[in-house]
This record gives structure tokens, sequence and C-alpha cells, in this order.
């Protein structure tokens, strides 16, 4: 069949160059091919269609699912080491969109709103931590904000043993999986090779085994002492009956709590340490949300916080500079279809890319440039602007995060002074399968 143009160097360099250098690798594409070309990501994927232009994004974000596309899960398998075969994010069909069903109430509306000061207090706690004069890594911090309270909303703990066991355990092993070693394994099974504890993937078995037993300890635990006046996403899952009347196995529900514990821990510190390193590297930004901050009255409210129009355009302008993840989950063409000048034969792997979307010039002049003020001069479509992707596997946690990092923010802004400990730039990397700034750090002045 005949794809658009892309690349001729073998397969494994395009892999490594996905891996190791994602960002200069797609300009590279894009500066070369245009807006779409073709490329080999993966050992278990056949070559795939890289999309930028917003009619195309348009048509593959509301064509899911119809006789277009379809958007199958175990295209997303790379994660599943971690989260298991029965995650959302490897599902498909009327499975994946029942369990969508269960998961997305917990994130929105009255039922998110209620963590407003839990996210508050917990940004309190870990930022007192903080030693006026000494030097902290910022990702850090911010992943153990981010940690605690999607702990908190998905068990309803944030105490105990087996919280702080938990916690110390994803925190160590979310943190390996991002270094570039461990990002092979996913990539790569042939190098899945158990050779002890000390071993890259020994060691990630033996963690994974231990989170494991306390999740189903847990479960366990909930099953014999159930308690209907709890309201965290443990408690009503466990109550979710399907159309047969059939409950959610152990095994289900452990993967999915994973998937929520994973995608709603490390995408949000990222992208609250990307905002905090643009905050304090341009002082007229910091500036300016101090005054909007200050012009409140009283304490901060959280749905006062949520609306306030400076802080959301700098939030959206950090997604939107260096998306956390780069790119939609892939979709696959259910019949042939014309995209853009192409003609897709049935069985092409279709991927939407955010990152070259949030970059084209035509949409964002000076694109590279952090100006936040061109999301309060003009509205952007959401196949312009789609930093948590769209369709059928729109991110569930969208509102969630959106409302965590204005709260983590405004909180870190209006209680503590801090300053960048050096002026070199902060380069985007790869994080495991998401995206991220290079190690930095600050200081509690
Ligand atoms: C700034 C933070 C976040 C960003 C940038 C982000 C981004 C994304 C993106 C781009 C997708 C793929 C969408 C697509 O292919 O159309 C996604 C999916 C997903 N996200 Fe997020 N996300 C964030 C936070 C969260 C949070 C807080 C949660 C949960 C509590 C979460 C849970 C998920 C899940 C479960 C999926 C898979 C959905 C599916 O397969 O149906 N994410 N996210």
């Amino acid at each position: 069949m005949s794809l658009p143009a892309g690349p001729k160097s073998p397969k494994i360099w395009q892999m490594l160059q996905w891996i190791t250098t994602p960002f200069s690798f797609m300009r590279g594409c894009s500066d070369r091919f245009g807006d779409r070309f073709t490329v080999s990501l993966s050992q278990n994927l056949p070559p795939v269609v890289f999309f930028s232009n917003p009619q195309a994004l348009q048509v593959i974000m509301t064509s899911d699912d119809s006789e277009l596309f379809d958007s199958p899960g175990d295209l997303n398998t790379l994660l599943e080491p971690l989260l298991g075969t029965q995650s959302l994010m490897g599902l498909s069909g009327d499975r994946h969109r029942r369990m969508r069903q269960l998961l997305m109430p917990p994130f929105h509306g009255e039922r998110m709103r209620s963590y407003g000061q839990l996210i508050r207090d917990i940004t309190e706690e870990v930022m007192r931590e903080r030693v006026a004069g000494k030097t902290f890594p910022v990702r850090k911090s911010m992943q153990k904000i981010s940690l605690r309270v999607i702990l908190r909303a998905v068990f309803g703990l944030n105490e105990g043993t087996r919280y702080q066991q938990l916690e110390r355990l994803l925190a160590t092993m979310l943190d390996r999986m991002s270094n570039p070693l461990s990002v092979s394994l996913l990539f790569f099974p042939m190098l899945r090779q158990d050779l002890g504890p000390l071993s890259p993937w020994g060691n990630f078995v033996r963690t994974r085994r231990q989170i494991d037993q306390l999740i189903y300890v847990e479960i366990a635990e909930r099953r014999t002492h159930p308690d209907a006046s709890r309201n965290d996403i443990l408690t009503l899952l466990m109550s979710a009956r399907d159309e047969a009347g059939e409950a959610l196995t152990d095994a289900e529900l452990r993967d999915e709590l994973m998937t929520l514990l994973v995608a709603g821990h490390e995408t949000t510190a990222t992208a609250i340490t990307w905002a905090l390193y643009w905050i304090h590297k341009f002082p007229t930004i910091r500036q300016q949300l101090l005054k909007e901050l200050q012009a409140l009255d009283g304490p901060l409210d959280p749905g006062v916080v949520f609306r306030l129009p400076y802080l959301n355009a700098v939030c959206c302008e950090t997604l939107r500079i260096y998306p956390v993840g780069m790119t939609l989950f892939a979709r696959v063409t259910k019949s042939t279809v014309e995209l853009t000048g192409s003609s897709l034969e049935p069985g092409t792997v279709v991927i939407g890319c955010i990152y070259l979307a949030h970059h084209r010039e035509d949409v964002y002049p000076d694109p590279d440039e952090f100006r936040p003020e061109r999301f309060l001069e003009r509205h952007y479509s959401p196949f312009e602007y789609l930093p948590f992707g769209g369709g059928v596997r729109r991110c569930i946690g969208m509102a969630f995060a959106q409302f965590e990092m204005k709260l983590v923010i405004s909180g870190i802004l209006s209680g503590f002074e801090l300053a960048l400990t050096d002026s070199r730039p902060v380069r985007p990397v790869r994080r495991g399968i998401t995206s991220g700034p290079s190690p930095f750090r600050m200081v509690a002045c």
C-alpha cells in the first residue's frame, strides 16, 4: 500500500530516535515531509502515519468507532507490564466504553471539587518541608503532591503503613520507569530478563509484586468490611455491576486502580513542574499571576481560582508548548479513508500528533515562544489545541488535572517565594511514554 513519505532510515534507528529524542525526531520529520509522514515507532506496530493538520485531526478525533476508524486497545500495550491486561487503556469497543462510564464521574463536577481543600492542604504540607535557602528538585516535590492527591482520591487513604508503603513503592517504580534504560524495556520486550533484584527488569517485577500485594490486601479488607459511606473510587468500582449483574474481579480492580494511579500522577506532576519553570523564568508572568491572585478577596476559593483568566492562560500555554502526552493513542482505518490528500487503505495505523499540532506557525505564531497571552487573544478549536486528546479515548482526568494544576500553582505562588537556582535552559525529554522537563532545582527564599 502507498503511505505518505517518511524517513528511509532503518526501522531500529527511527525507533531509537523516537525513544531518545522524540521532539527533534518529530520536528525533523515535519520539516522534511510536511504535516503527514510515515514512521516506524515500535516493534509491535506496523508503520504509523503521523498527522498534525487540524482538518485531519478533526476527522480522526470525531470518527472513532465509526465506519472510518477504530481505536483498538491492543495498540496501547506499551504500559501493559505496569498496568495489566484489563487496564482501560488496553480495552476496546463496548468493554472500553463501559469501563470509561464507571471511571469518569469521580473526576468531574461536585466529586472533583470536593478534592479542592485536600489539594490545597497537601500542597502546603509538601512545600513546608522545603527549608528556606536550600535547593530542591522541583519534579520530586510536585510528584509527591500529585501522588498523594491521586492515592487519596483512588483509595480514600492518606495515612497508615499500607498507604505509606504504597506511596514509597509507586514513587520509586514510576521514577525508575522514566529513565532511558527502563524505557527501553517497554519498547523492546526481549530486554525483559529477570537477572535478579539488581537487574532493571528483576527490580521492576519485584516492586510490582509488592505493590500488587498491598492493593490486593486493601481489596480483600474492603470485601470483608464493606463501608457504603466511603466515596473513594475503589469503593465505587467494587459496588459497580455490569449488565449481567457481575462485579469486577480483583484483577480488573487492580488494573484500573493502577491505571488511574499511573496516568493521574506522573502527567499532572510534569505539567505543574513545567509551569513553575516558565513562571519563574519570566518574572513578568509571575508578577501578573500574583496580581490576579492578590485581587481576590480573602482565602483562595478553589472554584474562583479555577476560573482565573491569566492563570488559565499560563496553564494552557504550559500544556501547549511541550504537551505531556506528545501524541494521541493510535487509531486504525476500517475502510479506505481520504485524509488531507492521502488515501489510506483499511488497516493503516494513524497517530494524531499533539506536539506538531501545537507548533503550527499558521495557528500559533512564534510557536517556540512561551506566551500565555495567546490564549487571551483568541479561541482555539479542539483540533488546534488538544493536550488531553479527543474522541473515545479523550483523557478521563482532563478536568481533574486542570483543577489540580491551578490549585497547586496558586497555592505555591501565594504562600511561598521560590527562585530557579540557575539560568540554564530546561529541555523537554522523554519520561516513559510521556515527556517532561529535564531535571532542575529551585530554592525557597
Ligand atoms: C496534565 C495532565 C494530563 C495530561 C496532559 C493527560 C493527557 C492525556 C492524553 C493526551 C491522553 C490520550 C487521549 C487520546 O488518545 O485521545 C490521555 C488518556 C488518559 N488519561 Fe490523561 N492526562 C493527564 C492527566 C490525567 C489524570 C489526572 C488522569 C486520571 C486520574 C488521567 C487518566 C487518563 C486515562 C485513564 C486515559 C486513557 C483513556 C482511554 O483509553 O479511554 N489523565 N491523557
